[in-house]
């Protein structure tokens, strides 16, 4: 690959916005609620929701695990898209955004659907492996605090299926993830856990630059 390859200016980013089919109505208002309430709002980008809707319904997805709810933006994403049958496991710590996810959840009829789980996500992970769960989900996505990332991917990878999905968002940090020299524990992590993962011999892995950028691992 070149590395001059990189077309993505912010006039292509604009041209391929408008190719993207119409957002789905819930969705629009979660993300315009959430942009309203919150400048520099915590919802994974449109463009990647939309390939995570595209990946659960190539592996046809019934159980998804998501580590990070925030205002529900992601989660009524996949909702939207599972089958009948189909659940989905949350993990968040904030009570505030999550009242938001449940509203909207509510909105789209898929509340049902939805566990949320209120504690540190790291707790909760590890309860589901205790109870049974390994190997039970079809797709990930982890989406929360940076600096656990490599940990939550380890009990991710006991509890996704052979040839499930972990997504992780957000590692390219805005960019800051070449450059900043704060050095910051996030940044650190998450430098560290991209360098590592292209070696991990129990996933193949994929590094998009969608969105803030979104690493693709599929179990072996
Ligand atoms: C980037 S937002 C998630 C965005 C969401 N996926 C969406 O598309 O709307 C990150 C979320 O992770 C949650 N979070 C942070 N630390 C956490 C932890 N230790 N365990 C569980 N959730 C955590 C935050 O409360 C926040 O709601």
């Amino acid at each position: 690959m070149s590395v001059d390859s990189l077309l993505l200016t912010p006039q292509i980013a604009q041209y391929l916005a408008q190719l993207q089919k119409e957002e789905d109505p819930i969705l629009k208002q979660i993300r315009e609620t959430t942009e309203q309430h919150r400048k520099g709002s915590m919802s994974a980008a449109r463009e990647t929701v939309a390939l995570l809707v595209w990946l659960a319904r190539l592996i046809g997805v019934r159980n998804y695990l998501e580590i990070g709810v925030f205002t529900g933006y992601s989660s009524t994403a996949i909702a939207l898209t599972l089958p009948e049958e189909g659940h989905i496991t949350a993990c968040d710590i904030n009570v505030t955004h999550t009242q938001k996810a449940y509203l909207a959840w509510q909105m789209a009829g898929v509340a049902d659907k939805i566990s949320l789980y209120l504690q540190p996500a790291i707790f909760t992970l590890k309860a589901l492996l205790q109870d049974g769960l390994s190997e039970h989900f079809d797709m990930a996505l982890i989406d929360a605090d940076k600096i656990a990332t490599a940990e939550y991917v380890e009990l991710c990878l006991q509890l996704i299926r052979k040839g499930g999905i972990i997504a992780i968002d957000n590692v390219l940090l805005q960019g800051r993830i070449i450059g900043d020299t704060n050095n910051s524990p996030s940044l650190l992590a998450m430098r560290e856990f991209n360098r590592q993962i292209i070696n991990d011999e129990r996933v193949y892995s994929i590094t998009l630059p969608m969105g803030d950028g979104v690493t693709l691992l599929i179990k072996k």
